[in-house]
């Protein structure tokens, strides 16, 4: 099979235009954002190594958490100007008391698609009340099937926790059911086949993640990721794979295994960045519109949002923090400076 380069460059340098006042939030290199991410806590119920520390995370003051009211506000806003996605992030989202509650105000924006991204602590239970609010899609991240990795990884002996909530997804038949694997050298790389056909028996799409720097530790290296052409290479010691055509603004692109109707995806951030077709931003708990994952600057709604101002203004913010928006990451250049915030208050 030739090697494809599914990467998407970052998006072309034009001239300057001026920013539209009206119609779809994009930004000056033409990309229509579709896609909100909301994190809803920078609380976790796990301390995995690439995302937070062992002990000391500053935690976001309560008084700063949107509330109910406030997301709901933002989102209807963003809606009306072309937002067709909403993605619930944390930290860990089920660790939001009243999260059944902002699915339900969220799914009843007219166009408006409901997902989340979850480790699923405690999903099981959940679930029923969350499929009946209005939530349609679910992302799981689960990255070892090995209790004793999972514990070190996470730092937490929660793999059965893990695995009901899994259950409990893939018998819902809330669809499509992705399952996320950060790949890591020494911890499961040698799990990739392994985790694939878990997925597979839960009816979902695996997915692997290139690690990105955004580990609280500051531990990352270029040379020590496990990059998608390794992962690409591990699917094919156990099946035929071609790519499936059609990834639109998606991060995975998606492999076909055997020519079945079953894939896998892998996200490649690091060495085939998808920024030229990228379509999300995304909002903190704490009221930060951020343009890119990887931003070193943050557009703040709360003055605005507990100060009087109207709808207009709050549409003004999220245009001008997408107008802002660069072209692409710089990861791997000497330039880049890793976000001061952790992966867990950024949103993921
Ligand atoms: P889908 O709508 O199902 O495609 O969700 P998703 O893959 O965008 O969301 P998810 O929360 O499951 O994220 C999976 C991985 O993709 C995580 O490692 C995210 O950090 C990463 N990711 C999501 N959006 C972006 C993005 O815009 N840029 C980059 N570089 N990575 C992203
Ligand atoms: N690199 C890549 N993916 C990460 N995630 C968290 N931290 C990182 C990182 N440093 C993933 C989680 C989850 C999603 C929200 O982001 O595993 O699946
Ligand atoms: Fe979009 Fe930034 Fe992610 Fe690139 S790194 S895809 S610009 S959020």
């Amino acid at each position: 099979m030739p090697a494809v380069n599914v990467a998407i460059a970052p998006a072309p340098h034009r001239s300057a235009p001026d920013m539209p006042a009206s119609g779809p939030i994009a930004d000056r290199f033409g990309r229509v954002h579709r896609d909100m991410r909301i994190s809803l806590t920078d609380r976790c119920s796990l301390r995995c190594t690439y995302c937070m520390p062992e002990q000391g995370s500053e935690w976001l003051a309560r008084q700063s958490i949107l509330t109910t009211d406030e997301i709901e506000r933002i989102a209807r806003i963003a809606a009306t100007h072309g937002i067709t996605t909403f993605r619930l992030t944390g930290g860990e989202p089920l660790l939001r008391r009243d999260l059944e509650d902002v699915v339900a105000r969220l799914a009843r924006i007219p166009g408006a698609e409901i997902a989340m991204t979850t480790n699923a602590i405690g999903l099981d239970r959940r679930l029923p009340a969350l499929v009946d609010a209005g939530l349609g899609r679910l992302n799981i991240s689960i990255d070892t099937l090995d209790r004793d990795r999972f514990r070190e990884l996470t730092r937490r002996d929660r793999l059965d926790d893990v695995l009901r909530g899994i259950r409990a997804a893939s018998e819902a038949g809330i669809g499509p059911l992705k399952l996320n694997a950060v790949a890591m050298r020494g911890v499961n790389d040698t799990e990739i086949a392994d985790l694939v056909q878990f997925a597979i028996d839960h009816g979902a799409q695996m997915r692997f993640i290139e690690q990105m720097p955004l580990d609280a530790g500051h531990t990352w290296s270029r040379s020590e990721m496990v990059t998608r052409e390794e992962i690409l290479g591990r699917l094919r010691e156990r099946w035929a794979i071609e790519p499936v055509p059609g990834r639109g603004g998606a991060p995975a692109e998606s492999w076909r295994l055997d020519g079945s109707e079953r894939t896998v995806g892998v996200i490649a951030s690091v060495t085939a960045p998808f920024c030229g077709a990228c379509d999300r931003m995304r909002l903190t708990a704490d009221g930060q519109i951020r343009n890119c994952l990887f931003s070193n600057s943050e557009f703040d709604l709360v003055p605005l949002l507990r100060g009087g101002s109207d709808d207009a203004a709050i549409e003004g913010m999220l245009r001008r923090a997408i107008w802002g928006k660069l072209p692409g990451h710089a990861v791997g250049d000497e330039s880049f400076l890793q976000p001061a915030r952790g992966m867990n208050a950024i949103g993921g």
